[in-house]
């Protein structure tokens, strides 16, 4: 009888270091700060679930669709019709938004083949996130997707980060991203003065700043790196992440989502539920690019060539429906602090605890329901799709 690998088990990653191993793929570095390996969305299917608070998310997928369906016709015809497709979405997190994008492709695919004469491909769809991810959550809405997509499409889990390879080489044909790449792999340092906020804010010193772009930098170029070896030469990648329209670094608008965040911690601060020194340890892995940043990244890197780079209006309150605007103000801080509770929340537990989120999101809740009437935002979202070279 053959030994069993004894190296798989010493190392239980779920008692040893909460199952995050190295899924940043930063080097196995120590981090400073602890809480970012919670990074990951809220799980299941209950009220505070991200598979419950991602309509925001589904929206803008719903306004990228016109990028994603040129590029995938695009690719296919430049790649004369392989008979199998290797797409895949980074950073699908739980629920049913992966899937719109997935049978969007596979659908965009096979009429593309039906128009033309063409056998329509296999297509192997690979769904990414980190290893935390709940994708059982996800994997029960297969069947939607498997009713959607016409042909034949095969769905797989990929655990890891995409900071680190995740693919075969030479083995993609597509690659699509949404509302992910402005996670970064790890804090930078740099930040210990950034006080009583979360991220960076007009009273933010510059270095702060700095620190944050450097650590994008690093990041997306690596990102880049990663995906052109595993990408075959023509075919596209499709990236949607959050960004900003300002001059100035250092400008949020006050009503933006880490800003309202801030305002609603400094609260319980003063209230005495939270510590002063907790506040100013807690800073966001996050960074809204630019479209100058962006396009600067991508063109150091040098394995892709830039297709369209749009920018489109980012508004939370486009994930509210007609109900909300009837049920009024109250109702809608509500709907976006659920937005911004499924996103954040295992980070704000693993450093502040669970017993302040209920209260922290009554107060984004009010935040939110004072600034609804503001018109200058300074997020955008950043579309931008890319050609192997
Ligand atoms: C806001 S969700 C977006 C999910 C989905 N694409 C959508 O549009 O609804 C961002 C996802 O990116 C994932 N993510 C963040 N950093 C990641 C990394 N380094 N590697 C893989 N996934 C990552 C998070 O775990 C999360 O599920």
């Amino acid at each position: 009888m053959q030994e069993t690998d004894s190296s798989f088990f010493p190392f239980v990653p779920s008692l040893s270091d909460g199952g995050k191993g190295d899924r940043y793929g930063n080097g196995g570095k120590t981090n400073m700060y602890p809480f970012v390996s919670a990074l990951s969305m809220t799980g299941g299917d209950g009220e505070n679930s991200y598979a419950c608070n991602s309509h925001l998310q589904r929206k803008v997928i719903e306004k990228t669709r016109p990028v994603r369906v040129k590029n995938t016709k695009e690719m296919l015809i430049k790649l004369d019709f392989p008979p199998c497709i290797k797409v895949a979405d980074l950073g699908c997190s739980s629920g049913q938004n992966t899937f719109l994008v997935m049978s969007e492709i596979v659908n965009t695919i096979n009429a593309l083949c039906q128009e033309r004469g063409r056998d329509p491909p296999e297509t192997d769809c690979c769904l990414n996130d980190l290893p935390d991810n709940d994708f059982n959550t996800t994997f029960k809405f297969a069947c939607f997707f498997n009713k959607t997509s016409k042909g034949s499409s095969f769905i797989s889990g990929v655990p890891g980060s995409f900071y680190s390879r995740l693919f075969p080489g030479k083995s993609l044909h597509f690659v699509h991203s949404s509302y992910s790449l402005h996670w970064l792999s790890e804090l930078p340092r740099g930040l210990e003065d950034n006080k009583g906020s979360v991220f960076i804010t007009g009273s933010s010193p510059r270095t702060v700043y700095e620190a944050y772009l450097n650590q994008f930098r690093k990041d997306f170029s690596s990102f880049l790196r990663l995906r052109s070896e595993e990408m075959i030469c023509d075919g596209r990648m499709v990236l949607t992440l959050i960004g900003r329209n300002v001059r100035d670094p250092l400008y949020r608008d006050c009503c933006h989502f880490w800003t309202l965040l801030s305002k609603s911690l400094l609260d319980l601060v003063h209230e005495g539920i939270v510590r002063d020194e907790d506040l100013d340890s807690f800073n966001l892995p996050f960074y809204d690019p630019d479209e100058g940043e962006v396009k600067e990244i991508i063109r150091n890197e040098g394995s892709f060539e830039i297709g369209e780079l749009e920018t489109h209006e980012f508004d939370l309150g486009q994930s509210l429906d007609e109900r909300d605007y009837m049920l009024g103000r109250d109702k809608s801080g509500e709907r976006e602090a659920n937005c911004i509770r499924a996103v954040s929340e295992p980070m704000l537990v693993a450093h502040f605890g669970q017993d302040i989120i209920d209260a922290l999101f009554e107060k984004y809740a009010r935040h939110v329901s004072r600034h609804s009437d503001c018109r200058h935002k300074s997020t955008v979202t950043l579309v931008v799709s890319l050609v192997k070279k």
